[in-house]
């Protein structure tokens, strides 16, 4: 494009010198301008023909909103050196063509935005608001126009729905605009005013980074203002928001929320917003079919028609559904009267019909939650036996008794359940109904009058069963539902839709297990004051992230059991209000993961479900080493602490059974064994051990090195006593670099840098001789784990121990992280440095979850150490933990998980490796088995660390559910260290869920 001629009048007309260059724009020109003062502009160069109202709309307009709302992002226009706000010049080809200028706004394009969160959404919602609100009060003639994208007199689209050539699309139009006539005449009814009319997602900007929360950075284009129902402005928002959003509903609904919170909606206007948004992206697939009949070689035009299709192509949701849960996000009654329902059953709450020949109020309440309740014992499993003994567990409950209605429940395991591919995927738990468990072949009464909806027999696994719907009047003629799960289907015989059963009628019984849907009898009894869009197929548990949709169309049922609410309401923990306490009661430094941590009240193998039973994909800890709530484990700590748990002062079969065990997984000298509680213990005693046997202090350790949180372990870890406020460098540590051959002194292309490496012992050796502190001995993680998950090059140790033997040193292997078969291939690291330790710790995973430690060592090192006073340990070596540490020992070895460790760790680290390939800022992958690092970097060349790249892909990964680390020196590696149960399913998550991540940077 030739810019000379806009340069020259920008220099004149606005005095500003700048260089230009092109943005988009559909007809007019849009011109960066990046003038020699460094203030960047946006100089709009109208086509030719253009009315002058047209643009004075846009500059009043945008003036307009200045002064009424000037924290709004709108851009500011730039007067000319003589004041006008727009000039008349002509362009190359002698056109007259209408030029002004506004301020650039920062930011990129919402539509280019990688993660759209619900929070960035909500943000637009309350901007439209405002923006809405104070355009009330503007006026301009133009504003009265036709305009094809007035939202309002949108049927023009009827006549050209022909054009359209596939079939299928051309009946999803159709039935947009037979929805879209339908709401016409409640549309015109509504308050119109001058609207932006066009917030889509190329005219939002948004200003992020990866550090700070995105923001809306501004709202852009007013050329499509018109006068027309303010509802309209949120559709139009809305049916680009929804657009490719992993969440479309919920994306609207925060949408409508945030602008709900600053205007208010009225049910109507609320009721129209769907049909709305479905027709004004049919509004613009058959506009950009029209122009493509005009440009039929522009490919752009189809391109930008498909997120639109793919969304219209999505099951249609019926938009009385669509509009309960906007209404029930701006706290309106789901449908009209459902308030007035509510207020009914209230009033005659106590004098319902007894629903059973047995008074409710006295019958005890049982929790089937995911706090409370160890039921199922594989939460992704329900076996047919443990259906039918759903309650068994609860203690002092009778023949009947109720379950709670808002509970959250891990009973409900079926895949139907999930929504998403994976186990750890959204998941509906939370149950909509109040159940009543009671003997097989209880009666059934019908609350109050009712017509039966209907009558099916569901006879899928944990399906209902036998299930009724009746529908209900009000006086008032108010109309609400009522459904009955799990009966005995013999009424198939006597029952069918239509028919009246009268207020106390008995009209169905419980069935067992065989016709129920497999479960222990129970009535399941839902309240329902609306059915559109889940007709006969209610949902009985909802997604705990839609409770306060479900909870409005499904309220408590209590009424009509004439019973308080209080009594069938269940509350799950708060994790606020333990938020709160932890606060009060903790010291600050007790850190805690996430912004908005997570509370985790139940495992399973490599999964972890929160209070409300969201499950989790656990890739960060390595103390369930073979999986939480073992079933193994929990057997013996049952039946042991029912026995005794005592102490080494007296005999037991456990401890040396134990130590047996353990010893035939080491190098034959290393055959004593110390138990403890902690790694910490272990570490701390390692120190005790190598000074009494070569009587000297100093030791030699890795910087950045972790040993345990006790004085003497937090000596030897320079990742403590390095820290901000840490105690420092005793004189008897001595510190060497890091075998890191990604970021180290010697690199991977070096050949002997295992050796070099090695070689950095002797100058600490000197300096402690130099001190005249005799070495004691050295001590590392054998893979550097908080250091940034380091794998030293092969014979590294070798070389190490070499110079620390030769000094009258001891080494000592620390592999809490890295024993016992996490590396796959070697069940310790030091096999794959092909050294020998003298003395090897072990921590948190040998016990699995119980704190257990230990030190391993030589009989000539354990002498030395028995010269000096006893060793007593009063919880190490308990019979508990000896019991617990030999059958993790033994599951390891049964269940093959060093085996999984090797092949998940290899699909791992290969997928990794593939998305490496992809995305420069995975500047390494490394590891060996379960234990595995993926450094971020700035920048591949010079490997700058990012660790605000590693931060925000810990916290998405969250979002998505799993669970991860972040570590290193400049905490810029994510840390990836799953209980060795992992599977296939877990690995593909994670990758899965990475690149996507990855994606939206
Ligand atoms: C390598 C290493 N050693 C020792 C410890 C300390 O173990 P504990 O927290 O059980 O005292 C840890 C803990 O993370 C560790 O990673």
């Amino acid at each position: 494009m030739n810019f000379a001629i806009w340069q020259s009048i920008l220099e004149q007309q606005w005095g500003i010198k700048a260089k230009l260059s092109s943005l988009d724009g559909e007809f007019d020109l849009n011109i960066l301008v990046k003038s020699t003062n460094t203030k960047n502009y946006v100089l709009k160069v109208m086509r030719s023909g253009c009315l002058q109202d047209f643009v004075d709309m846009q500059i009043k307009a945008l003036n307009h909103l200045k002064v009424s709302e000037p924290e709004l992002p709108f851009p500011e226009v730039v007067a000319t050196l003589s004041g006008q706000k727009f000039v008349e010049c002509k362009d190359e080809f002698g056109k007259i063509r209408l030029l002004w200028l506004i301020k650039k706004l920062p930011g990129h394009k919402y539509v280019d935005h990688g993660y759209k969160s619900l929070n960035l959404i909500s943000q637009l919602g309350g901007m439209i608001a405002k923006c809405d609100a104070a355009l009330k009060s503007f006026e301009h003639k133009f504003l009265h126009r036709d305009l094809k994208w007035n939202l309002s007199e949108a049927s023009w689209v009827e006549g050209h729905v022909d054009l359209i050539e596939d079939s299928s699309h051309k009946c999803i139009l159709e039935n947009i605009i037979k929805d879209y006539k339908n709401i016409l005449p409640m549309l015109k009814k509504q308050p119109f005013q001058p609207i932006h009319g066009d917030v889509n997602d190329h005219n939002a900007l948004v200003n992020a980074s990866l550090n700070t929360k995105a923001s809306i950075s501004g709202i852009l284009d007013l050329g499509d203002m018109c006068f027309a129902p303010r509802v309209c402005e949120v559709a139009i928002a809305g049916a680009y928001i929804v657009l490719d959003h992993e969440k479309p509903e919920a994306a609207l609904a925060t949408l409508i929320e945030g602008y709900n919170c600053i205007l208010r909606l009225d049910t109507r206007e609320l009721d129209l917003i769907w049909p709305l948004l479905r027709m004004r992206l049919a509004v613009s697939v058959i506009n950009s079919t029209l122009m493509s009949k005009d440009d039929p070689d522009d490919p752009y035009i189809t391109v930008s028609q498909e997120p639109a299709w793919r969304f219209l192509e999505r099951k249609v949701k019926h938009s009385k559904f669509m509009a309960a849960r906007l209404r029930s996000i701006c706290g309106k009654p789901v449908v009209d009267g459902a308030d007035r329902v509510l207020a009914y059953l209230n009033e005659k709450r106590g004098s319902f019909f007894p629903i059973f020949d047995y008074d409710l109020a006295s019958i005890p309440m049982g929790s089937l939650s995911v706090e409370n309740s160890l039921w199922p014992k594989n939460p992704f499993f329900l076996p047919p036996e443990e259906a039918a003994r759903v309650g068994e567990e609860i203690e002092h409950k009778d023949a009947f008794w109720m379950g709670y209605y808002n509970e959250p429940r891990l009973i409900y395991v079926e895949p139907a359940f999930r929504n998403g591919p994976w186990k750890a995927s959204d998941r509906r738990t939370v149950h909509l109904a109040v159940d009543i468990f009671a003997p097989t072949s209880t009666r059934v009464h019908s609350p109050l009058d009712g017509r039966v909806a209907v009558a099916e027999n569901r006879v899928g696994y944990l399906d209902y069963g036998g299930v009724i719907i009746l529908e209900h009047k009000t006086p008032d003629d108010d109309i609400f539902y009522t459904l009955y799960g799990h009966l005995n289907p013999e009424f198939m015989e006597r029952i069918k839709v239509g028919d009246t059963i009268d207020a106390g009628t008995f009209f169905c019984h419980l069935g067992d297990e065989k016709v129920n849907g497999g479960w222990a009898p129970h009535l399941h009894f839902q309240l329902a004051l609306m059915t559109e869009g889940i007709e006969a197929d209610w949902p009985g548990v909802g997604d705990p992230d839609e409770m306060y949709f479900w909870r409005s169309v499904c309220p408590n049922p209590a009424a009509l059991l004439n019973l308080p609410d209080k009594m069938t309401h269940y509350s799950p923990t708060n994790k606020r209000e333990i938020l709160r306490e932890r606060q009060e009661h903790f010291g600050r430094n007790l850190s805690i993961t996430y912004e908005n941590p997570v509370m985790l009240v139940r495992g399973w193998k490599h999964h972890m479900f929160d209070e409300w039973g969201r499950p989790y994909l656990d890739a960060y800890n390595n103390v369930p080493h073979v999986g939480h709530a073992h079933p193994r484990i929990q057997r013996i700590v049952t039946n042991q602490m029912g026995r005794i748990n005592s102490n080494t002062r007296y005999l037991h079969p456990a401890q040396t059974a134990f130590a047996k065990k353990l010893l035939s997984k080491f190098p034959l000298k290393l055959d004593k064994c110390f138990f403890v509680n902690s790694g910490s213990e272990a570490n701390e005693l390692a120190l005790r051990l190598v000074r009494a046997h070569t009587g000297s202090k100093g030791i030699v350790t890795l910087n950045h090195g972790y040993h345990g949180n006790t004085t003497g372990a937090v000596d030897i870890s320079a990742y403590k006593f390095n820290a901000g406020g840490g105690v420092g460098q005793a004189n008897w540590v001595e510190l060497i670099e890091l075998p890191d051959d990604y970021r180290g002194e010697f690199k991977r292309n070096d050949p002997k840098r295992a050796e070099k490496f090695g070689n950095l012992v002797d100058s600490a050796i000197s300096n402690l001789t130099a001190k005249q502190i005799g070495l004691a001995g050295f001590i590392a993680e054998t893979f550097p784990s908080v250091a940034g998950q380091i794998i030293p090059p092969e014979g590294y140790l070798q070389n190490v121990y070499k110079h620390i033997r030769n000094a009258g040193g001891l080494c000592v292997a620390d592999e809490v992280q890295t024993g016992l078969g996490r590396l796959g291939k070697f069940y310790f690291g030091f096999e794959q440095q092909g050294v020998e330790p003298d003395i090897v710790i072990l921590g948190k995973p040998i016990g699995n979850g119980h704190p257990i430690g230990v030190v391993i060592t030589s009989s000539e090192i354990a002498e030395s150490f028995a010269q000096g006073p006893e060793f007593f340990s009063t919880f190490g070596g308990s019979t508990l933990s000896c019991l617990i540490g030999k059958e993790v020992l033994e599951i390891i070895d049964e269940e093959k998980l060093q085996n999984n460790a090797s092949l998940m760790g290899k699909k791992l680290l290969n997928g990794l490796s593939k998305l490496q390939d992809n995305f420069s800022q995975i500047g390494d992958v490394r590891g060996l088995g379960l234990f595995c690092g993926v450094d971020l970097v700035k920048n591949r060349e010079t490997r700058e660390e990012d660790p605000d790249l590693c931060s925000y892909i810990k916290n998405r990964m969250r979002d998505h559910r799993i669970l991860m680390g972040s570590e290193g020196p400049k905490d810029n590696v994510l840390k990836i260290r799953p209980p060795l149960t992992i599977d296939e399913e877990g690995i593909d998550m994670i990758l899965s869920c990475l690149q996507k991540i990855m994606q939206e940077i």
